[in-house]
């Protein structure tokens, strides 16, 4: 029988468990396809502690690529044979073939191998929406600055690479000065090691006192104070994360006081609910990873009945990069 990693409740990396699962036929609107890889993401975290609490027992993970086996009724699409990659909703990935929605699924293009796709949808994909389509007020120009937040992990290297390309000057956060040289070669046009330095007075610094027209911060908690300070008036906070812990619930009257701020709180799945959206993102995406502008860096791997270290590592802030899962 097929091999699943499913939790029974939430809690730390023990809950993960291999199984044997059953696998049926695709019914209308799905696709089964077999797995050559599958991606590692924080939000996998956050659903094995109970933080996204989804229904149990649970099979993790949200991003993969392989091959599609059989379709049902209705996909037009997709056909047996072809090479596919996905980041979807809902959780299942952590598994060596599934039944899912086809909807999600998109074609992966000869130049790009099975691994790579599994390290790149669900994150390239979000760096997608968060530089092209999440902008403040006038939008983003070439030369305007940014601060990206983790800028050393799975979305914020590709952001790195992906901000150069749009010339943004995007300045990186990271814990550790290995992790900050990393970003900076990577595209990141400064960088602040925010466990030795102060990220305010470093923007300030960098940014000759005016701000950036953005922060995506996907650290939640920890910086959410500090982010809204690096916001020149009229700024935008894009809180996308929660990697040490939710956003404390705040004053709106807060915005007005820094200087009439915006606040978002986006998810890729909102960006994904079409099939054409979800293809002309992954378009995107694929466009910048063939030209070669944007490089996925694969720095750890681990077989999936070890998915248990895998989280063990992402917590304790040990990996760079994407990380995969080899069924
Ligand atoms: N809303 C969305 O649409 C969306 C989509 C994708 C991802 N995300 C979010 O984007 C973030 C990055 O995802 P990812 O999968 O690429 O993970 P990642 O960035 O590879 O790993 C998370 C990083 O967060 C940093 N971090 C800071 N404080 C931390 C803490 N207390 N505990 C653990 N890590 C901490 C660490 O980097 P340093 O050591 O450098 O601090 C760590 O490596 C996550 O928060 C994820 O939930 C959101």
């Amino acid at each position: 029988m097929p091999k699943a990693i499913q939790i029974q409740q939430f809690g730390g990396p023990e809950q993960l468990q291999l199984v044997d699962v059953n696998v049926g036929e695709p019914g209308p609107g799905e696709v089964r396809i077999r797995h050559h890889a599958c991606g590692l993401n924080y939000i996998d975290i956050y659903q094995r502690t109970g933080l996204y609490q989804g229904a149990l027992p649970l099979t993790l993970g949200m991003e993969a690529a392989g091959v599609v086996e059989a379709i049902g009724e209705g996909v037009t699409h997709l056909a047996p044979g072809m090479r596919v990659a996905y980041a979807s909703q809902p959780p299942g990935a952590y598994c060596e073939v599934r039944v899912m929605p086809a909807r999600c699924v998109v074609q992966l293009p000869d130049g790009i191998d099975f691994e790579t796709g599994a390290a790149m949808m669900l994150k390239g994909l979000t760096v997608q929406y968060l530089l092209r389509k999440t902008q403040p007020q006038g939008g983003l120009q070439p030369g305007d600055p940014v601060l990206f937040h983790a800028a050393a992990g799975g979305v914020g290297l590709i952001a790195c690479q992906w901000a150069r390309s749009m010339g943004l000057q995007l300045i990186g956060t990271a814990g550790s000065d290995e992790k900050c040289a990393l970003a900076r070669e990577m595209g990141a046009a400064h960088v602040i090691n925010y466990k030795t330095e102060d990220i305010v007075a470093r923007v300030k610094e960098i940014t000759g006192g005016r701000g950036v027209k953005v922060v995506y911060d996907s650290i939640g908690k920890d910086t959410w104070e500090a982010s809204l300070d690096c916001l020149r008036p009229l700024g935008l906070m894009v809180t996308y994360g929660n990697a040490s812990g939710p956003v404390p619930p705040f004053s709106v009257g807060t915005l007005a006081a820094k200087g009439s701020l915006y606040v978002t709180r986006p998810t890729l799945f909102t960006h994904l609910a079409t099939r054409e959206s979800t293809q002309a993102m992954a378009d995107d995406l694929f466009g910048m990873v063939t030209s070669g502008q944007v490089k996925i860096r694969i720095d750890q791997r681990y077989p999936l009945a070890d998915v248990a270290q895998a989280h063990r590592d992402l917590e304790a802030r040990k990996t760079t990069g994407s990380t995969v899962l080899l069924p």
